[in-house]
């Protein structure tokens, strides 16, 4: 679809079509492959803030435990798409190296030109498998609306916290349904493990439209 016919009505139906038609990891790369050209006109159309809200969840976190993300330590950008999470990490001061983890070329494609990344890791987080992001790395792994039951699941949490080091974090913003569905039990699971502390959970309203969000941060062990 040409970018010039992008409106509310063609941005929705990009929406319910991911949500009802897509079903799998490699499905739902397929579909933000041949969509990645007008990812960016589609989410401005959705009143997507999920950039934002991931960054409000971790500097409320900041606030509220004295405890401070460096700046310039080392990210990974899980999802990183094409880019819009990644400047959203800079605009809260972030200048350490950012790494990027996103298994669609063509939205690579479009963050590049952006310079915010380092190293692009072209895979997918599976519940299952490793990715070749290597082990007790980054300060922090973040992700803004990746997870859910699709594609990036709960499981893929544990993938997560592998990539970073000891003390660091893994911040996620996904829709309020997934972490009630799964991402919660998922991240007990890890706390119980004695892998991770759970240390914030935000509800955000109006994650783009009228659905709701949840920010949740841990801290891994
Ligand atoms: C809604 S976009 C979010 C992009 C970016 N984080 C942002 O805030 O604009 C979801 C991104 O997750 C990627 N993705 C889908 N499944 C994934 C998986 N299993 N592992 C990693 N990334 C995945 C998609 O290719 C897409 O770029």
């Amino acid at each position: 679809m040409p970018s010039n016919e992008i409106n509310q009505e063609s941005a929705n139906k990009w929406l319910t079509d991911l949500w009802w038609q897509v079903k799998g990891a490699e499905d739902e790369r397929e579909y933000y492959s041949n969509t990645a050209v007008n990812y960016e006109e589609i989410s401005a159309n959705l009143g997507w803030r999920a950039p934002q809200l991931c960054m409000q969840g971790i500097t409320n976190y900041e606030r509220r435990s004295g405890i401070t993300i460096p700046r310039d330590g080392r990210a990974i950008d899980i999802g990183a798409g094409t880019g819009l999470s990644g400047q959203a990490l800079r605009d809260i001061g972030f200048t350490g190296q950012i790494d990027a983890l996103e298994p669609t070329e063509n939205m690579f494609v479009q963050a590049q030109p952006k310079n915010i990344f380092t190293l692009w890791y072209h895979e997918l987080l599976l519940e299952d498998k490793e990715t070749s992001v290597p082990s007790n790395t980054y300060d922090l792994a973040y992700s803004v609306g990746v997870f859910s039951d699709r594609s990036a699941k709960s499981g893929g949490l544990r993938d997560s916290v592998r990539m970073v080091k000891p003390g660091g974090h893994v911040a996620v913003i996904c829709v309020k349904r997934h972490w009630d569905g799964d991402l919660d039990i998922m991240a007990q699971k890890l706390q119980e493990e004695g892998k991770v502390e759970i240390k914030h959970v935000e509800v955000f309203e109006k994650y783009f439209y009228h659905t709701n969000s949840v920010s949740f941060i841990l801290q891994k062990q």
